[in-house]
């Protein structure tokens, strides 16, 4: 997969030497650029940005930079070839989740567009869209400073998706969101730490009764800390035992076939 990054601060995107991603681009599995938005501005004091039309705070990136660095982008494509999926961090955007990591994962080229201060003019992204899919994608509902972090992020999420980035592929499929639920607790040697005894079905070698635990474990913990979860997961998706829990923790399917809390038959 090839990824393109557009900012004022490359510098900031230095952590992808680092770890999975720094090893995944010396293997040749990522193909990640930075590119400096200062490159493409027009003025001798390299600017890209100005105050809004309409006046109010802050400032605006202005378009022409913008536009400079992903013609380039699009050019470098080749003719006829398709261009990048261009990713759009900003709080205004759609909600970054394990579905869209996934679904951006199955594309060979991604390109960030890390805006700055209010914004991008918006200009810009109306024009890329003739070009190239743009996705605007927000974290979740808080304002960072600026995409780069964003970025950062949403690479490390989509990258370790990337066949190959990670050597042992089961633990994509165990972790937490990858089916709608939160992980289980997890425990390594040694079985008592400061009086603290490891769960016993976790030694006993029975791995239906341990996977029985680690499902009820995941259900508890979701019911508990992430409820909006639950009511996203298919009861068809649940054996009789799921339903049991769900429902001593007051979570029982509803007419319209989702689970709705109703009082608790038991409490913990
Ligand atoms: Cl993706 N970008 C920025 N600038 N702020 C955010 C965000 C993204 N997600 C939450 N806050």
């Amino acid at each position: 997969m090839r990824i393109d990054v557009v900012t004022i601060f490359p510098q900031y995107l230095e952590p992808l030497g680092l770890s999975l991603i720094g090893r995944a681009r010396e293997s040749g599995l990522l193909d990640v650029r930075v590119h400096d938005l200062r490159e493409y501005a027009v003025d001798r004091h390299r600017t890209v940005d100005d105050t809004p039309y309409g006046g109010g705070a802050g400032m605006v990136m202005r378009p022409e930079p913008w536009g400079s660095a992903l013609d380039e982008l699009v050019a470098g494509a080749g003719p006829g070839s398709p261009g990048p999926r261009l990713v759009v961090p900003t709080p205004g955007g759609r909600r970054f989740d394990q579905r869209l990591a996934a679904d951006l994962a199955l594309e060979p080229w991604l390109a960030f567009a890390c805006g700055r201060y209010e914004g991008i003019d918006r200009r810009v992204l109306d024009e890329a869209s003739a070009a190239m899919a743009v996705d605007e994608v927000s974290l979740g509902d808080y304002v960072l400073g600026g995409g780069e972090a964003a970025a950062l992020v949403i690479i490390e999420a989509v990258a370790r998706l990337v066949p190959g980035v990670i050597g042992n592929t089961d633990s994509l499929l165990e972790e937490s969101h990858a089916d709608g639920l939160l992980e289980y607790p997890v425990f390594t040697k040694p079985a008592r730490w400061r009086r603290r005894d490891v769960p016993a079905v976790l030694l006993s070698g029975n791995h239906a009764a341990i996977a029985r635990w680690r499902r009820a474990e995941s259900l508890r913990r979701t019911a508990t800390v992430r409820p909006d979860l639950l009511a996203q997961l298919d009861p068809a998706a649940c054996d009789p035992a799921d339903l049991e829990l769900l429902a001593a923790h007051g979570w029982v399917p509803g007419p319209d076939g989702r689970f709705s809390s109703v009082e608790p038959a038991v409490s913990d």
